[in-house]
Order: C-alpha cells, then sequence, then structure tokens
C-alpha cells in the first residue's frame, strides 16, 4: 500500500499550546511559498482559538529553517516582479509577528536568511546547542527581507549586524544567548521539549494579562519610550476590567493558587 507523504507543517495541540513543526527536510527546511501559507494559517487559527493560549514553532533538530526556498526566488526578475511574486509570501513573516499569543521559536541547527528571521518574528527562541543564526543573503546577491536588517539590528545592535548582513556571518547558539538573540540553548535532545515547556509555562498565566503585556513588549521594540509608556499604562488600566485580576488579587490574599477564566 502506497505511504502517504509526511506534512511539511505538522499541526499539533498539548494542553493551552499549539505546535507547528516545519518537516520539510530533504530541503533543510527550505520556506517555500506553501509552507509559509501553512505556518501562517495554523498560527493564525492557534491565535483564534480560545482553547489555546501559546504556540510553539519549531523546526527539525538539523535545521529550523535554511531560508526562504532559493528554487523558487531564482527566476524573478525586476523590482516589479520581485514585488508581484513575493510580497505577499514576506507579509507573513509580519503578520507573525503580529500574532495577539506569544510563540516560543524551537530551533535547531540552521536559521538562517528567511529562517533566521521567522525566529525572530517569534517572541522567544529556544536554542539547541547546534543552533546557528545568519543573514547569508549577500552571499547569493540579494539582501534581507523579513526583519533581518530590522529585528535583528534592534536586539544584536548596529555593528554586529552589519557584519552579518555584509558578509554573511554566522552566530553560534553560545553567541546567539551572549548577544541576547536566544532566550536559552539546551542539547538538541531537549530543544524542543524545553520550547513546549517555556510555552507551557506562559499558557499556565491568565491570557489576557499575558496578550497585553506581548503587545508592551513589542511597543517598546517599536516606538520611543515615552509612546511606550502610555501604551504601557493604557494596557495596565484595562487589565482592572478583567475577572482575572479580581481572581488573582483575591487569590493572593486567601494564599491558593488562582483560577483563571481568560475573561
Ligand atoms: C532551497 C535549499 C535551501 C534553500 C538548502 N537547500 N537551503 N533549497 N532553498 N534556502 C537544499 C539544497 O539545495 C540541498 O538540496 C539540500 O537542501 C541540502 O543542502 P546542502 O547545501 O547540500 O547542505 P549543506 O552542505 O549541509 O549546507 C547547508 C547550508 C546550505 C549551509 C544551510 O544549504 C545553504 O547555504 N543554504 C542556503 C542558505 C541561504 O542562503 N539562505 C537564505 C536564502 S534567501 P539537494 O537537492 O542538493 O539535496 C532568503 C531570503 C529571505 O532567505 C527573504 C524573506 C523570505
Amino acid at each position: 500500500m502506497a505511504q502517504a507523504t509526511a506534512p511539511e507543517v505538522i499541526v499539533e495541540t498539548e494542553g493551552k499550546i499549539g505546535i507547528v513543526t516545519l518537516n520539510r527536510p530533504q530541503s533543510l527546511n527550505a520556506l517555500s511559498i506553501a509552507v509559509v501559507d501553512a505556518v501562517i494559517e495554523a498560527l493564525g487559527g492557534f491565535d483564534r482559538d480560545p482553547k489555546i493560549n501559546a504556540m510553539v514553532l519549531a523546526g527539525l533538530p538539523k535545521s529550523f529553517a535554511a531560508g526562504a526556498d532559493i528554487g523558487e526566488m531564482k527566476g524573478v526578475t525586476g523590482a516589479a516582479g520581485a514585488e508581484k511574486q513575493l510580497a505577499r509570501h514576506l507579509s507573513h513573516w509580519d503578520k507573525i509577528g503580529r500574532l495577539k499569543k506569544p510563540i516560543v521559536a524551537a530551533v535547531s541547527g540552521y536559521a538562517l536568511g528567511g529562517g533566521c528571521e521567522l525566529a525572530m518574528a517569534c517572541d522567544m527562541i529556544v536554542a539547541s546547542e547546534t543552533a546557528v543564526f545568519g543573514q547569508p543573503e549577500v552571499l547569493i546577491g540579494v539582501m534581507a527581507g523579513a526583519g533581518g536588517t530590522q529585528r535583528l539590528t534592534k536586539v544584536v545592535g548596529k555593528s554586529l549586524s552589519m557584519e552579518m548582513n555584509l558578509t554573511g556571518r554566522r552566530l553560534t547558539a553560545r553567541e546567539a544567548l551572549s548577544f541576547g538573540l536566544v532566550n536559552r540553548v539546551v542539547p538538541v535532545e531537549s530543544f524542543l521539549s524545553e520550547a513546549k515547556k517555556l510555552a507551557h509555562s506562559i499558557a499556565a498565566q491568565p491570557p489576557l494579562a499575558v496578550q497585553a503585556a506581548k503587545a508592551s513588549v513589542l511597543a517598546a521594540v517599536d516606538s520611543k519610550l515615552s509612546e511606550g509608556l502610555v501604551f504601557e499604562r493604557q494596557s495596565f488600566f484595562r487589565l482592572f476590567e478583567t475577572q482575572d485580576q479580581k481572581e488573582g488579587m483575591k487569590a493572593f490574599f486567601e494564599k491558593r493558587k488562582p483560577v483563571w477564566s481568560g475573561n
């Protein structure tokens, strides 16, 4: 009997977390249009699902993603042609960055080009000891197009981002940790379980407070301090409209664990 081919994107749930796994091993998880379409559909679905509080976006142990699919780009000619063929594709990285619920990237092996940009569009990164991060687009005659000159610079600073974007220099997992690009480095065998653990620990918190805090941290990246502080203050005040605020503070004085309703 013919074997069904494994899907290129695997979508699962585990308690209150949604897990999306890139599964295109023959091309080291190159991010084709079809793969990224499936990723955004799955993450968007989890973002709208009231039973899900946090997400994990995972790669395979050998590769998170070795970039956008070069095969799909090599025939593209002209700025207008590139925009026509790739604008919608690239917009998905921005969409991931705008989802309400937190996403933990589980990165092992290559996170290059669009792969590095995909990990950075998530909110946190758990890296295996073999993870390598880089923006090597210059080596194939182009440059980063989905946040690699922007998000990377905001995290690691101008000098290192310049070097990575202008020479294709890659960072090891330990270097990435030292520059604040990743949250932690763990053995390859446990990168996925550690990412899930982090997502579960977020999913156990009151979801409206988590989402408000995520939006507020992102506002810090995106705006000047005075504007970010105003945004933070408004989000803080709004949380006093929630039942979880009442429950959290009541439980504190009753010396018990709060039970979150998500309202
Ligand atoms: C298509 C890719 C690919 C990619 C690897 N493969 N990366 N196919 N697009 N980005 C394919 C190879 O063609 C090869 O297929 C198989 O995966 C294994 O790759 P090898 O090169 O044989 O493996 P290895 O020698 O171990 O080298 C691994 C590597 C190298 C260092 C990751 O593959 C590499 O440099 N890949 C390209 C990295 C890159 O330039 N990324 C940025 C892309 S541009 P076959 O059929 O030969 O087995 C980009 C723009 C982003 O991301 C803009 C936003 C979307």
